[in-house]
Order: structure tokens, then C-alpha cells, then sequence
């Protein structure tokens, strides 16, 4: 068992404290939202992710998992400090590193010879050596250890990781945060700080990549008649492509990929390389909104949108969260006013009154379920793939809306079956 502190409890920083106090460590995990910190210490999850509240909850009622305000609370006794700090986009694209910085000057002189500082965010190559800047300290180690986990699977994906990384100086300190993961049946791999950091940013981006060329694909299949299901079933069955990461769809988005591809265009940038490749991965994320926004129009009665009402389905920018942070269906919404539409939206995990608070809603009216948004809609679009929206009662969604129309932006519904009840149906790339 050891005894570890770890600073910020976001996405990243919770689902690392829980899990790590399951597989049997002890953990401080310190934020500076009081609000927050009195939430977790009740138990209480402030994000809707499976399993994570109650990993918390054990955690709590073991003794292993405790929340404090304040890092300096957190880390007097620590070997390890996780730092899990926002690295938000800055200017130009460049991942903002001023949080993880100004922790590592404020915790520089409280930590105790011969602890290792993680760095467990996404952060740009080189910023194992600005944190030990930061820390200002000779008897402390700095490593890098990414975290690969994905939201609505967050839990699964940290007890079952596929790989484990460290990037550190120190071949001590490396084993040091290896033992860490004993119980943890991954392969691990030892490298440079600067490898590991790489590792993180070349595997978000890539599979971004995936995605933007299978969405391209499914532009293709359109315009030449072909079917992208079948298309992708014929390329997966090849081990060297496989079928992850190959769904088409309205584009990516979430707080990961937007942020960490922009990122690592500025780090190849920076250091000289032109990384096109990646500008044009990024670039045919941003026409598949705008590609969405048509064909939502397309299917419209005289394809015009300027003072209809469209209905859609999701709003988190996956299935399975309730994050709506660069969602593609808030994206393809934006597009829909500017082109005169009213929107009717439900998603599972937004409520009407949040749409009072949050200015990313601005303009929808959030509807209590399915239905209610389809009532005298011109359309329905399906932008974020939650599974409850195969098993409505597709005969009261027709006569609900004011023409029997359906643009599955996520590919999610049977076409046959929805051409039988006597929709237009209309698909990504098929
Ligand atoms: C992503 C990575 O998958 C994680 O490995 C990584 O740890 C995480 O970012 C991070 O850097 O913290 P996440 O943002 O939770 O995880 O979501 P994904 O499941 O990767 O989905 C990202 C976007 O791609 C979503 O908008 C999703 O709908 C879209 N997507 C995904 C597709 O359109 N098609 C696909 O086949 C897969």
C-alpha cells in the first residue's frame, strides 16, 4: 500500500483516486471547490459516469479515499502526488499549462524528499521538465504516466487498461510507479518523459484520424452508392485495420480530441514540423457538422429550415455521459439556428432547467423525452448515439412530427424497419 495524493478531482483525477484506493492504496484527493469536496466526502459523484460512484463510495467507507480542499492538505505525507489539473486549449492552440505550473510552485516546498510527481493530464512534450522547474526541488522525481481512460467507460477502462506508460529520468522512480499498478494485469511500458507524453497526444490524434477517415469514407460511399457499414466490415475483418474506432458519425468532439489534435498540430508547429496531415484530419471534423447541418436540411420538405422546427435526439457529445463539452450535436444545432431552425432536443442527461444556465444551450428547448421534442418537428435527427432511442415507439414518433422524417446521424436505427413504418429514412454514408 502507498499513500497518495492527488491533486484535482475532474474526470481524470477522481476516476485515478478511486480506483487506485480500490486496488488498495491510500488516497488524498484535493480539490479547491469546497462545494465539491463536501459533495465527494458525502459520496456524492458530481459527474454521471458508470461505476464511479460507487468505487467512491467504497472507497470512502473503507478509509482509503479522502477528498480536502486545498493541495497542500493532501500531499505532507505523500510518496506519490498525481498531478490531474485541467491543461485547457491556450492561445494559438497550445495546451494552457499555467494550473499544473502554478501547483508545482505552490507544492514545491511541502513535498517530502524522494516523492514522485506524476503527471497524469494530457500535457505538451516537454512538461516533465517544467514541472520540475516548478517544484524547484533536486530530491523530488518528475514522471509522466497518461491516462488513456474514456468517459462512460472510465472505470472499466482503468482496471482494465491496455497498456500503462511511464516516461521518467529515473529507472528508480519508474519501478517505483510501476508497483503502483501490481494488481493491474497490463503491459507496462518504461520511457523518456518526452516518448510518453508523445504517446498520449500520437494515440488521441490517431484515433481522431481513424474517425475523420471512415466519416470521409462514408461522404464517399454516398456519392458513389455504396454502404460505409459494409465498407467498414469488409476493412475490419483485416487485423491490421480492425473495426474500433470506425463508427461514422456527425464528427468528434468531447474534451479530449478537439483540444489534444489542435494541441499537437502546435506542438509539431513549435518545433518545426508541418503536421497537414492532422490540420486535414481536423478540417473534415469540422465539415462533417456542417455536412450534418445539410442533410438535416436536405431531408426537409423543400430543403428549406429558415422558420421550421427540427427535433434531435442527444446532445452529450457520446452516449453514456452527460458531458457536453465541443459536442457535435451542439455543433450541428448551432447550425441549424443560423439557418432559421427552432430546436427541440432531448438527451437522457440534460434537464430543461439546465438549459436555464448553461449558455450552450442557448436558444433550445429541452424537452422531457423523445417525443415531446418530435411535436410538429419537420425532421428528427439522431446526434448522439444512446441506445434507449432504438426501442421508442416509432408509431407515435411519426404521427408526432409534422412529416415522417428521420436523419440517424449516428447510423443507430434499422433503416428497413424505419422505412416500413413509412419514414424517409436517412443515414450517414449508406
Ligand atoms: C478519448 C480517448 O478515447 C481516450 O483513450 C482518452 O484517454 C481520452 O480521450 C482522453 O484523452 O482523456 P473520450 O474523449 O472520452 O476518450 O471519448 P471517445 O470515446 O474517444 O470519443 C470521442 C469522440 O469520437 C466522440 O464524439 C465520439 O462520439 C466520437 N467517435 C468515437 C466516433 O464518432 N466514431 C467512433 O467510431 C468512435
Amino acid at each position: 500500500m502507498s499513500r497518495i495524493a492527488v491533486i484535482g478531482t475532474g474526470y481524470v483525477g477522481l476516476t485515478t483516486g478511486a480506483y487506485l484506493a480500490h486496488i488498495g492504496h491510500e488516497v488524498i484527493c484535493a480539490d479547491v471547490v469546497k462545494e465539491k469536496v463536501d459533495r465527494l466526502s458525502r459520496g456524492d459523484v458530481p459527474i454521471f459516469e458508470l461505476g464511479l460512484e460507487d468505487l467512491v463510495r467504497s472507497g470512502l467507507k473503507s478509509g482509503l479515499l479522502r477528498f480536502v480542499v486545498g493541495s497542500e492538505r493532501a500531499v505532507g505525507d505523500a510518496e506519490f502526488v498525481f498531478l490531474c489539473l485541467p491543461t485547457p486549449q491556450g492561445a494559438g492552440g497550445g495546451a494552457d499549462l499555467s494550473f499544473i505550473e502554478a501547483e508545482a510552485e505552490h507544492l514545491g516546498p511541502l513535498l517530502a524528499p524522494g516523492t514522485v510527481v506524476i503527471n497524469k493530464s494530457t500535457v505538451p512534450v516537454g512538461s516533465t521538465r517544467r514541472v520540475e522547474r516548478g517544484l524547484g526541488r533536486g530530491d523530488v522525481f518528475v514522471v509522466s504516466n497518461p491516462e488513456f481512460l474514456r468517459e462512460g467507460s472510465a472505470v472499466h477502462d482503468c482496471l482494465n487498461p491496455d497498456r500503462i506508460v511511464i516516461g521518467a529520468d529515473s529507472a528508480a522512480a519508474a519501478t517505483r510507479v510501476a508497483s503502483l499498478y501490481e494488481r493491474i494485469n497490463a503491459p507496462v511500458l518504461v520511457t523518456d518523459p518526452a516518448s510518453s507524453e508523445l504517446i498520449k497526444y500520437a494515440s488521441n490524434a490517431f484515433l481522431a484520424t481513424k474517425i475523420s477517415y471512415v466519416n470521409a469514407i462514408a461522404n464517399l460511399c454516398e456519392v458513389v452508392g455504396a454502404d460505409v457499414k459494409e465498407v467498414v466490415l469488409g476493412m475490419g475483418y483485416d487485423k491490421r485495420i480492425g473495426f474500433e474506432f470506425l463508427r461514422p458519425g456527425p464528427g468528434w468532439g468531447g474534451s479530449c480530441f478537439p483540444k489534444d489534435t489542435k494541441a499537437l498540430v502546435k506542438i509539431a508547429q513549435d518545433a518545426g514540423y508541418n503536421f497537414g496531415l492532422l490540420d486535414g484530419v481536423i478540417d473534415v471534423n469540422v465539415e462533417q457538422y456542417a455536412r450534418m447541418a445539410d442533410k438535416i436540411q436536405g431531408a426537409c420538405p423543400d430543403a428549406v429550415l429558415d422558420g421550421r422546427t427540427v427535433a434531435v435526439w442527444g446532445l452529450t457529445f457520446k452516449a453514456m455521459t452527460d458531458d457536453l463539452r465541443d459536442s457535435p450535436s451542439l455543433e450541428v444545432v448551432r447550425r441549424l439556428h443560423e439557418r432559421g431552425a427552432s430546436v427541440r432536443a432531448f438527451d437522457p442527461q440534460v434537464n430543461p432547467q439546465q438549459a436555464q444556465t448553461d449558455r450552450r444551450l442557448e436558444g433550445v428547448t429541452i424537452c422531457a423525452d423523445p417525443y415531446d421534442a418530435c411535436t410538429g418537428a419537420a425532421a428528427v435527427a439522431v446526434l448522439t448515439e444512446w441506445d434507449e432511442f432504438r426501442w421508442l415507439d416509432f408509431e407515435k414518433v411519426r404521427d408526432l412530427l409534422a412529416a415522417p422524417v428521420i436523419v440517424d446521424c449516428r447510423n443507430l436505427l434499422d433503416p428497413a424497419a424505419m422505412r416500413k413504418r413509412g419514414f424517409a429514412y436517412h443515414g450517414v454514408g449508406r
